[in-house]
């Protein structure tokens, strides 16, 4: 039996979103969803696999949404990306530093100290000095690092680089997070630890929206509650139409395949799996 749920109030829009650049379509008409997921009794929060083909346009998408220009000059946008923001129920149009973004190399400033490079951001996202600590080091525990706390980053190993990342990002941002290719580079055992850290991150809000740009179809499966898929229209002959677009949405919750801590046991999500790979070379 799937598990009970309700689809409340938006937290993400991605309206009718092109883009062009150097002269090229990249995206054509983007629509796209992230509605606050409610289940009885739990503080549930949004996770989006987000999947396509290389050089499909899934991080210029991810720039967008973080509120970033194309750096190309003579790119052409048009279309709107509404973010929900704390205190207010309204949808504002995003800008930079709304939604939070964990690149792929975790940047941290390197002279600094994990509480310190957690306090900067605290500071950014308007907390006081003191709340600023009481912050930090509550998410430090969360996070296993509170005995790295005085560690410089290049004193830690990728894992723990990652979850000073993305603490700094919860600091200073609202609740949507953007993490481009969580997964990349990481041996087994540790794409299912950051699997699972996505599922405590998101778990921290109501509100938290993670969307996770990656080329792990299994990964994606088994972290999210959907599945975006981005690829271009083909014309009658199988040519490519310039353009991309969200060709896809899976809702995992109504097949049954989100939230399970074993997930990678069931044969429904091998078949999942299956599928989408084979959908993929369509697109
Ligand atoms: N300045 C530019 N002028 C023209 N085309 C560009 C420019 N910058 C990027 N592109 C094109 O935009 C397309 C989308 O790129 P994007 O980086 O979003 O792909 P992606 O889906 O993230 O791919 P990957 O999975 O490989 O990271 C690519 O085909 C790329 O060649
Ligand atoms: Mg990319």
């Amino acid at each position: 039996m799937p598990f009970q749920y309700d689809l409340a109030e938006p937290l993400l829009q991605v309206k009718d979103v092109h883009l062009q650049l150097g002269g090229k379509q990249i995206l054509a008409g983007v629509n796209a969803e992230v509605r606050n997921i409610t289940r009885p009794g739990l503080t549930q929060g949004q996770v989006v696999g987000f999947l396509g083909p290389s050089g499909v346009g899934k991080t210029q998408l991810f720039n967008l949404m973080a509120g970033l220009d194309p750096a190309a000059k003579d790119a052409k946008v048009s279309g709107e990306i509404l973010v929900a923001v704390s205190g207010s129920d309204q949808l504002v149009p995003v800008k930079r530093g709304l939604a939070g973004v964990v690149a792929q190399d975790y940047r941290l400033f390197e002279h600094r100290t994990v509480l310190s490079n957690l306090m900067v951001a605290a500071r950014k996202g308007g907390y006081t000095k003191q709340e600023a600590k009481v912050e930090c080091v509550a998410l430090l525990e969360r996070f296993g690092l509170r005995d790295r706390a005085s560690f410089y980053p290049c004193q830690l190993s990728g894992g723990q680089r990652q979850r000073v990342a993305i603490a700094q990002q919860l600091l200073c941002s609202t609740t949507v997070l953007l993490m481009d290719e969580p997964f990349s580079g990481l041996d087994p055992v540790m794409v299912d630890q950051v699997a699972k850290l996505i599922n405590e991150v998101s778990a921290l809000d109501e509100h938290m929206t993670i969307v996770v740009v990656t080329h792990d179809v299994s990964a994606a499966i088994s972290v999210s509650d959907t599945l975006w898929l981005m690829g271009r229209d083909h014309d009658a002959s199988g040519a490519i139409i310039p353009g991309a677009r969200i060709q896809d949405t899976y809702n995992l919750i109504d097949m049954d395949l989100a939230w399970h801590p074993d997930i990678q046991a069931m044969p429904a999500f091998h078949d999942l799996v299956r599928e989408v790979k084979l959908r993929f070379r369509t697109l």
